[in-house]
């Protein structure tokens, strides 16, 4: 089993990793950590509680950490066209009797790394600004986290939330520039891949037909979340799985092929804040510091996350 802290800014498909990772028998969802994004830290956090009792998973302790970027002003807007006015499809989930943990996200992530040297995996699926703090508060954990695991960045085709930027990149540029210099052992899961592994839009019914509280929830959300995709990839019959590859990469490394690459995230360029540049020239100026994945076993991992997920 892997240890595993999951970092989120819940979030339709942010819900589905939280899902798939704490129902997965080869994960150990040691903590969740919350963050600005998708919507803001509250109601991100809310999000997360509730799903968690959802799952009956109490246990699991959340710890909520940035509310804005790094060095940017908060984000003006939420992403409710995509995610709803809750984040969440606009369920109807009680208020979550849980608690947040008393501890700032970088807090637990360092608190974490140092109590298992080299057994925690990160899962970033949201911006990088909680990792990038908690390197700045504790630089050794470079060398003492098993592994980074990020959703985010496109290095081979056009961004989403602009022609150039992922939306996690875009959301705090210059925490995921930080957290690419920082010598962190990093994989990318970016648009490169998570826009090739589609869920269709048959499972819901699947989902719906088992009629527990967690299919229909899942039915519901991602039934939501499918809507707004076909608004802005007309024809496209379902949604693209972004965060949950992420922590399919985690439980079967084999679900993906990365090449060993130098990116930089463009943090001032003027159609291109967010963009993640990578050094494709055959002798690169730099060496590599992130494994991009470039390829997907679609089928395999699908069929993974079908099986685990409701
Ligand atoms: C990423 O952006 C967010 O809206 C999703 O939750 C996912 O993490 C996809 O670009
Ligand atoms: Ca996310």
């Amino acid at each position: 089993m892997k240890k595993v802290i999951l970092d989120v800014d819940t979030g339709i498909d942010d819900a589905m990793a939280i899902a798939y990772a704490a129902r997965s028998k080869d994960i150990d969802l040691v903590g969740i950590t919350t963050c600005f994004g998708n919507t803001s830290l509250d109601e991100a956090t809310r999000n997360t509680l509730q799903l968690l009792e959802l799952l009956g998973r109490e246990d699991i302790p959340v710890s909520p950490g940035a509310a804005t970027p790094l060095f940017r002003p908060p984000l003006k807007q939420k992403a409710t066209f995509v995610h709803g006015e809750d984040a969440m499809g606009n369920h109807s989930l009680p208020l979550p009797k849980m608690e947040p943990s008393g501890k700032h996200a970088a807090e637990y992530m360092v608190e974490m790394i140092l109590k298992h040297p080299e057994e925690i995996t990160l899962v970033c699926v949201g911006s990088m600004t909680n990792l990038a703090l908690a390197v700045m508060r504790e630089p050794s954990i470079v060398e003492k986290v098993e592994r980074v695991v990020i959703m985010g960045g496109a290095a081979t085709v056009s961004g989403n939330v602009t022609p150039a930027a992922e939306a996690n990149i875009y959301t705090d540029p210059e925490a995921a520039e930080y957290v690419f210099r920082s010598g962190l052992p990093i994989t990318m899961v970016g648009l490169d891949v998570t826009m090739q592994t589609l869920l269709p839009r048959e499972q819901l019914a699947v989902w719906k037909a088992k009629q527990t509280p967690l299919g229909d929830f899942m039915a519901h959300i991602v039934g939501f979340y499918m809507d707004s995709y076909l608004r802005f990839y007309p024809g496209i019959g379902g949604c693209a799985l972004h965060d949950p590859l992420a922590i399919g990469a985690v439980i079967n490394p084999r679900f993906i092929k990365t090449v060993p690459m130098h990116i930089q995230v463009d943090c001032e360029g003027i159609h291109s804040v967010g963009r993640t540049i990578p050094d494709l020239r055959s002798i690169p100026a730099n060496p590599p510091n992130v494994d991009v994945a470039l390829e997907v076993d679609e089928e395999g991992f699908l069929e993974h996350f079908l099986s685990v997920v409701v």
